[in-house]
């Protein structure tokens, strides 16, 4: 008697609560479609997870959840919320979701792009913010990447006289990949004849390609010590040949350097620097710090600038009229047949609305994803604690109630607008925006105009084979980045 008084009087309340606060929770998650048990909604990504995604939004909004096997995810779809999220709460929301593959190696104990944001995020991110991508450091080195488009201009040049197609985007991701290795250590990849490049390339390739694979053991962390794709034993392999190749280059600069004790650091490259910094600092920096941080800038910025380059040419290959006001420009500003320099940017208006035009309906890295360490309110909703934040960067840059005819190219709309990719208008994140934004993004926005803005300067462009510019394929393929699913293959014409 006496114990079921207790019942009633004490426990049922009590019970009773704890499902109020249940319920009270579910509902406060942001709307999203219903999930099947154990799989979730899984099977709604398909293979353009950036579209279905999309198209849920439309149905559920800007903030809905969806469950991707065992992992509750946040997707956010517009700038207002993408502003919320990066901006207004960007400390809850600034560590990324780890993938599996990145747990090959320790790459995300040690590298700037997976480190959460504490103390050692936050001293490589000053690092390679003033050692690599400053405005000082990159007017240093532009004579570098001159080179290097140069090189390609020769390349293409060469298709021409032989009336043979270019892969821009196999032939831009070599620039990128030279650019990169030029600015950092100095060494030249042009020359094909040597092995070392070739696999060097490949292992770039690789493990770009690897990141794109969906893992289940991502969406089923129980799966972890299975690896039943196999995927973070794979990286391993890229990840610890590529660690090991850069290991011989510092190695090897380390011997020169001792070599000649008194030798000028100014006249060095990136490396040089970064391995003095470390000798004086080991606390701050050691060189398993500086091989993981090369491995993050070839992995981050070759694809994403090549892919860019190569969807940049594909729509003004569909827009003559576009294409022509570009080159009416650079023959205007720059002089007829001339490659174009970084100090010409800021005087070519219509090229760096190309460019932007390019990043908002083809962002590269169409999204990225958060997770968040405690329960977050988000505009009334609740993040439950572990979740994943999914930024919708593509449905974004098509927002209707921001884009007027958001499906088109019309390079146009940036000539009389001050909305910039730095992360500050958050209608337009190709990079990113917070703390956490793009760090190679000066980098990016120097190399993308100069490298386009010569191409289409030194030559005029023909699609090869019999297609008509307006039946040109925009067939996407979703991996890592977002690329064209067929190669752009073009000829070159003397202009
Ligand atoms: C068109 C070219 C590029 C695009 C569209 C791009 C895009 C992005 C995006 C969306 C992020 C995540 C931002 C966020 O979470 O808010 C990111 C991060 C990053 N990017 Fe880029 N990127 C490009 C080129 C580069 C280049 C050239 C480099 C370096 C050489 C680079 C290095 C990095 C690094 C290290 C991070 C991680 C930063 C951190 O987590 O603190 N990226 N990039
Ligand atoms: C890259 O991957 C391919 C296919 O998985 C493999 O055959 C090749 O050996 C890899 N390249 C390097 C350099 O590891």
């Amino acid at each position: 008697m006496e114990l079921l008084k207790v019942f009633f009087y004490f426990l049922l309340p009590l019970i009773l609560l704890q499902l109020l606060v249940q319920v009270r929770r579910s509902r406060c998650l942001p709307p999203g479609p219903i999930s099947l048990p154990i799989i979730g909604n899984l099977l709604s990504l398909g293979d353009k997870p950036h579209r279905s995604l999309t198209r849920l939004a439309q149905t559920y909004g800007p903030i809905m959840s969806l469950k991707l096997g065992q992992l509750t995810t946040i997707v956010i779809s517009s700038p207002s919320m993408a502003q919320e999220v990066l901006q207004k709460q960007d400390i809850s929301f600034s560590n990324r979701f780890i993938p599996d593959a990145i747990r090959a190696c320790d790459e995300y104990k040690l590298s700037i792009i997976w480190l959460p944001t504490n103390d050692r995020w936050r001293s490589l991110r000053k690092l390679a913010h003033t050692h690599v991508f400053s405005g000082r450091v990159l007017d240093s080195n532009q004579h570098v990447r001159w080179r290097k488009v140069e090189e390609l201009m020769t390349h293409v040049r060469k298709c021409c006289h032989q009336g043979v197609a270019v892969n821009i985007g196999k032939e831009t991701f070599q620039t990128s990949l030279n650019v990169l290795s030029n600015i950092l250590f100095s060494v030249d990849l042009a020359n094909f004849e040597s092995n070392e490049a070739q696999v060097f390339k490949d292992l770039v390739w690789n493990i770009t390609l690897e990141s794109g694979k969906p893992n289940l053991v991502d969406y089923f962390p129980a799966l972890r010590a299975i690896d039943p794709q196999r995927i973070r034993k794979r990286m391993s392999l890229y990840f610890s040949k590529l660690l090991s190749l850069f290991g011989e280059i510092i190695d090897k600069k380390m011997e020169a350097m001792k070599a000649c004790l008194s030798r000028d650091i100014s006249e060095g490259d990136v490396i040089d620097m970064l391995i003095k910094i470390s000798q004086d600092n080991p606390k701050d920096l050691d060189i398993q710090h500086i091989k993981h941080m090369c491995v993050d800038f070839f992995v981050a910025g070759t694809e994403t600038t090549s892919n860019t380059l190569e969807w940049a040419m594909t729509e003004l290959l569909r827009h003559p009229e576009s294409m022509e006001k570009a080159k009416n420009e650079l023959k205007r500003v720059v002089g007829v047949g001339k490659q174009v320099e970084e100090s010409d940017i800021s005087v070519l208006p219509f090229l760096q609305a190309v460019i932007k035009e390019t990043l908002r309906i083809h962002p590269p890295v169409p999204f990225f994803v958060r997770q968040v360490c405690t329960e977050v309110d988000l505009r009334g909703y609740i993040v439950p604690k572990g979740a994943n934040v999914l930024v919708n960067v593509w449905a974004i840059g098509r927002d209707r109630d921001h884009w007027e005819y958001p499906m088109e190219f019309k390079p146009e709309r940036f000539l009389d607008s001050k909305i910039d990719v730095r992360g500050h208008d958050f209608e337009l994140i190709p990079f990113g925006s917070g703390r956490r934004v793009c760090v190679g993004l000066s980098l990016a926005m120097r190399i993308l105009p100069t490298v386009l803005g010569s191409l289409i300067n030194l030559f005029d462009w023909k699609i090869e084979g019999k297609v008509n510019p307006e039946n040109l394929d925009i067939e996407e393929k979703f991996g890592f980045t977002l690329q064209r699913a067929n190669p752009l293959l073009v000829v070159p014409i003397p202009i």
